[in-house]
């Protein structure tokens, strides 16, 4: 897997999407599909951004008992996405059933990544909440350890915990991270945020950009600033 600028197309319909889209001629960027855009248009808005020559991270963030997240992920494999997801939560068992489930015929799989803690969760929360004693990083890097021994590719996590997830889990196991804002935009409803270059610098292998690409009038301007301040130490791309 590279190392690439991620837009997330949070959009409600097929038409909003394809027409965001259409204004990328030059180059087909990675975009990511969330839940309310697959549950809006089904799998077909998959194949037909697919079609078009994108990459696709399909963030459905799978939790349930082991053989369902392997049947449903045997069900996304044959829709040839790049990059998909589960909730570390659902243990180890269940993230090598995801990768099971994912692994077509010929041996190769998409990148499956593990959500380690939402970023909305705080840890007053998650301590009284959810039952789980302890500071939220301290969590994140124990589930990060447990989708490195089920065999996943990575997390997802904040920029601002990409270093300490490659110290955990080692330079290879992919931090991919939402959460960034231009030096000059606004944060919106995110807390733990980052410019493309910060994330660059601590670590993030893919970074998730939304509304700072989404919500301007040159939306292709903004994600090619995006790249270039991403990607400005690096020569992948
Ligand atoms: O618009 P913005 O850049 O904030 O979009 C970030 C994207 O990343 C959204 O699709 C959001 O749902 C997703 N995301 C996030 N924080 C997480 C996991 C996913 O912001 N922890």
């Amino acid at each position: 897997m590279g190392y690439d600028v991620i837009i997330a197309c949070d959009f409600s319909s097929k038409s909003d999407t394809l027409q965001f889209l259409d204004r990328f001629t030059d180059r087909k960027p990675f975009v990511k599909i969330g839940m309310e855009l697959f549950y809006a248009e089904g799998p077909d808005i998959v194949r037909e951004i697919k079609k078009r020559g994108h990459r696709i991270f399909l963030d459905l963030k799978l939790h349930d008992i082991p053989n369902t997240v392997e049947k449903a992920m045997r069900t996304l494999a044959r829709l040839d996405v790049d990059m998909a997801n589960v909730h570390a939560a659902g243990g180890i068992r269940m993230m090598e059933a995801a990768k099971r489930g994912l692994t077509k015929e010929d041996g190769t799989c998409a990148a499956l990544i593990a959500v380690t803690q939402l970023t909305s969760t705080s840890r007053w929360m998650m301590n009284n909440e959810l039952g789980i004693p302890g500071e939220v990083t301290d969590i994140v890097t124990a589930y990060a350890k447990n989708a490195s021994a089920a065999g996943l590719s990575g997390v997802v996590c904040s920029p601002l915990e990409a270093g300490m997830i490659h110290d955990a889990c080692g330079n290879q196991f992919l931090a991919v991270t939402p959460g960034i804002r231009f030096a000059d935009s606004p944060a919106d409803d995110q807390k733990r945020i980052t410019t493309p270059a910060d994330a660059d610098r601590i670590g993030s292998d893919y970074i998730v950009v939304g509304r700072p690409i989404t919500q301007t009038e040159d939306p292709v301007s903004a994600y090619e600033r995006c790249v270039t301040e991403f990607c400005k130490q690096r020569s992948r791309l």
